[in-house]
C-alpha cells in the first residue's frame, strides 16, 4: 500500500492542535503542586473556582475508596487528606477525558478496551514500582502516565486497522508497523500531547519512550521502564486491548532487568491487580 507520509505527518499535527488545552485551573493546579513552599489552602483557592473539579475533590474524599467515618465538607480539608498528588492526578484525569470525548475511536481499538488497558498499565506500573519501594509521587505519575501513553494511536483513526494487520501478518510490532506504513508512531504523538499540556520531564520521558526505554533521558529510565513493564503486565494478562500482543522475552527479560524486579515479583501483583485497576476506576471516575 502506498501512503502519502507527509499528509500523515500533517495529520499528527492538526490531530494535537484539535486536543484542547488544559483549562487556566489544570495550569495552575499543576503550577501549585509543583511547588514546594504551596500549602492546601493555596490549592484549594484555585480548585474553588472549578465547581466541577472541586465537587469531584469532595466526593473522593467522601467515597467508599477512603472510607472515611465522617462527611468532609471542606476543600482545604479534602484536599490535604487527599494529598497534592491526588488533587494533581483528578485535575490532568479530567483534562484527559475532556480531551478523549471528542476522539473516535478507531473500530478495531474500541474505547472500554482500550481504556482498561490505560488504566491497567498504569495500574500495574504502579503496584511493580512500590514492590521496589517507589515513591507515592510517582505512582500517581504512573496513572496519569498509563491513561495517556497510548492515546497517540487515535490520531492515525481508521488507518489502525492496517497497523494491526501489518503487524499480525508480518510478526512486527504494531510501533514498526506504525513507522513502516505511516512514517511515525504512537509515542511521538503522545509527546506531542505531553509537550502541549506542559507535563514535566519524566512524564513525557515515559510516554515518549515507553517501547524505546533506553532512549529515554538517563535519569527518568527507571521510572519510564516501570511504566513499559505495567505496558507489558497488561498485554500479557489480556487486561483490555489497544492492539498489541505478547511482548518478546528479549524485551521483558530487559525491563525486568532495568527495574530489579524479578519474575515472581512481576507475577506476584496479579492477586490484586483486578481490585485496584477498579479501584482507579473509580478514583478516576472514567
Ligand atoms: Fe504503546
Ligand atoms: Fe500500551
Amino acid at each position: 500500500m502506498i501512503v502519502d507520509k507527509k499528509s500523515y505527518k500533517e495529520q499528527i499535527d492538526s490531530f494535537v492542535e484539535a486536543i484542547p488545552e488544559l483549562s487556566v485551573t489544570a495550569s495552575q493546579v499543576v503550577e501549585i503542586c509543583s511547588r514546594i513552599d504551596s500549602t492546601p489552602e493555596d490549592l484549594s483557592q484555585v480548585v474553588s473556582e472549578d465547581s466541577v473539579l472541586s465537587e469531584h475533590v469532595l466526593k473522593l474524599v467522601n467515597s467508599a475508596y477512603y472510607s472515611l467515618v465522617s462527611e468532609v465538607t471542606s476543600l482545604t480539608r479534602a484536599i490535604t487528606m487527599l494529598g497534592f498528588n491526588t488533587v494533581k492526578s483528578i485535575t490532568l484525569s479530567k483534562a484527559v477525558n475532556k480531551a478523549v470525548a471528542r476522539l473516535n475511536f478507531p473500530q478495531v481499538l474500541p474505547m472500554a478496551g482500550f481504556w482498561r488497558h490505560s488504566i491497567s498499565t498504569g495500574v500495574a506500573a504502579g503496584m511493580l514500582s512500590r514492590v521496589k519501594q517507589g515513591s507515592t509521587t510517582q505512582r500517581e505519575d504512573f496513572l496519569i502516565c498509563g491513561l495517556l501513553h497510548d492515546l497517540g494511536k487515535m490520531a492515525f483513526v481508521e488507518s489502525y486497522t492496517e497497523v494491526i494487520s501489518l503487524s499480525e501478518h508480518t510478526q512486527i510490532t504494531p510501533i514498526e508497523a506504525e513507522r513502516e506504513l505511516y512514517g511515525f508512531d504512537h509515542q511521538q504523538v503522545g509527546l506531542k500531547i505531553a509537550r502541549k499540556w506542559q507535563f514535566n520531564d519524566t512524564i513525557r520521558n515515559c510516554i515518549g519512550f515507553h517501547h524505546e526505554v533506553d532512549r529515554s533521558e538517563e535519569v527518568d529510565k527507571i521510572q519510564t521502564a516501570f511504566l513499559a513493564l505495567g505496558d507489558v503486565y497488561a498485554n500479557i494478562y489480556d487486561l483490555g486491548y489497544a492492539g498489541n500482543f505478547y511482548p518478546s522475552e528479549t524485551e521483558l527479560n530487559h525491563l525486568l532487568t532495568l527495574t530489579g524486579v524479578s519474575w515472581a515479583e512481576f507475577r506476584s501483583i496479579g492477586k490484586d491487580i483486578e481490585a485496584e485497576v477498579l479501584k482507579a476506576g473509580v478514583f478516576l471516575q472514567l
